[in-house]
């Protein structure tokens, strides 16, 4: 196929035992079930399963709601914060965002009996529970952060009857704290197995738990408060805003935790400087061309040219290939896949760890091919 071609007019090259079927992500229309407001500005939507089976998914997995915004379907992502062991439906939390189309969107209009348009839960932020280990799982959340830990909290604490749980939880203020019934809850049914620190910015009068921001001094004595375990028999989970993200990654980097310690999930591309790698030689002039890309989706093979200034994904869906995303930024690795020959250039690769990336794994919604043969395997 030659290079230059007017996207419009670009044919995609199928393989031909290729199936009608262009993907098998699937979508749901789920029927809500019920709307509770959590905080003056967060709030669970709690979905019905479809009626001819029941959803899966695994601890920490994200959903993708896929909400019709003044006429234009727009995708994001919102964490379970349910844990399928224990709780019946599946359910969500968002928190407003000033500005935010789809938070308040969903905030001002979605009521109980609605029916949202999802795609199924997807996302690597997650952990399989054994009934036989025995580990602590430390948490650190702030604001609507704390919705994957909550889900990892019930999971383990329902399945790992040897294992611990601790979560530092960080605010604004009191109001804004999520899940607090939730909280009380989880302390009654397991008792010290679950151990919680609210660390709150504006603290009220009278607070006597930490107060102020999180910062590599304050926190290793919070973390001397919990419950002490053999290092390795801890696994960390942080998820929350760049800054407390920022924090706690250097503070457990000062304590020598290993990287394989450790999972993280943003939930917005980060503000702070990046190395942003430069390209040189033959990297620099691939990056300047259009290169001819196959994506293997589930053993079907689709080939089309993508043009520098276009990431992979967005040539493939203005071609109507499914091809599965959620947050077009990077961070959820809903459109994760392995780049079996070629190369590929991430602008953004917060979301894949370091051993993804040794392993060849791209993200086609930040990935631009910079070599011809570029070949990614999907699914
Ligand atoms: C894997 C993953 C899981 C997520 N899980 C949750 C969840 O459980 N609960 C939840 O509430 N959100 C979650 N998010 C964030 C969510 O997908 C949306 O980005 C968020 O609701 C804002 O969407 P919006 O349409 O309202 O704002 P937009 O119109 O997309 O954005 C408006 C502005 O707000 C900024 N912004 C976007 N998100 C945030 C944020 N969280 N904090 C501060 N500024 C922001 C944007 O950069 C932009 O400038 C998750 C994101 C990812 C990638
Ligand atoms: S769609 Fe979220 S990382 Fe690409």
């Amino acid at each position: 196929m030659a290079f230059g071609f007017f996207k419009k007019k670009q044919e995609v090259e199928k393989a031909p035992e290729a199936k009608a079927s262009s993907s098998s992500v699937h979508y749901f229309n789920l029927r809500v079930r019920e709307v509770i407001q959590e905080t003056p500005d967060a709030f669970s939507i709690v979905f019905d399963h479809p009626a001819d089976k029941k959803i899966t998914y695994k601890p920490g997995q994200f959903f993708t709601l896929i909400p019709t915004v003044d006429g234009a379907k727009v995708r994001r992502a919102y964490s379970v914060c349910t844990s399928p062991y224990t709780d019946p439906y599946p359910a969500v939390t968002v928190k407003r965002v000033e500005g935010g189309i789809v938070s308040n969107f969903l905030g001002d209009h979605l009521k109980a009996g609605d029916t949202l348009e999802v795609m199924e839960p997807m996302g690597h932020f997650t952990i399989e529970p054994e009934a036989s280990r025995k580990r602590h799982i430390m948490l650190f959340g702030g604001g609507s952060g704390i919705t994957p830990l909550m889900s990892i909290a019930k999971s383990i604490l329902e399945l790992e009857k040897g294992s611990q749980v601790s979560l530092i939880y960080a605010n604004r203020n009191e109001e804004s704290i999520i899940f607090r019934k939730g909280f009380e809850e989880l302390k009654q049914q397991h008792g010290n197995r679950f151990t919680i620190i609210h660390v709150l910015d504006q603290p009220p009068a009278g607070w006597t738990g930490p107060s102020g921001l999180l910062t590599p001094a304050n926190l290793p004595a919070l973390i001397d408060q919990l419950p002490q375990w053999p290092a390795d028999a801890i696994e960390y989970y942080i998820c929350g805003p760049e800054g407390l993200m920022i924090c706690v990654e250097q503070t457990l980097q000062a304590l020598n935790i290993p990287k394989t310690q450790i999972h993280k999930e943003s939930f917005v591309p980060g503000k702070a400087d990046k190395a942003v790698e430069q390209l040189s030689g033959a990297d620099a002039a691939g990056a300047a061309q259009a290169h001819e890309v196959t994506v293997i989706l589930d053993g079907e093979e689709y080939k089309f040219t993508v043009e520098p200034d276009k990431t992979i994904l967005e040539t493939a869906l203005s071609l109507d290939i499914d091809l599965p995303y959620s947050c077009q930024s990077g961070l959820c690795t809903a459109c994760r896949g392995k780049c079996i020959s070629g190369k590929v250039r991430l602008v953004e690769d917060e979301g894949l760890s370091d051993q993804e990336k040794e392993e060849g794994y791209v993200l086609t919604c930040v990935g631009h091919p910079i070599t011809d043969n570029v070949v990614i395997e999907i699914g």
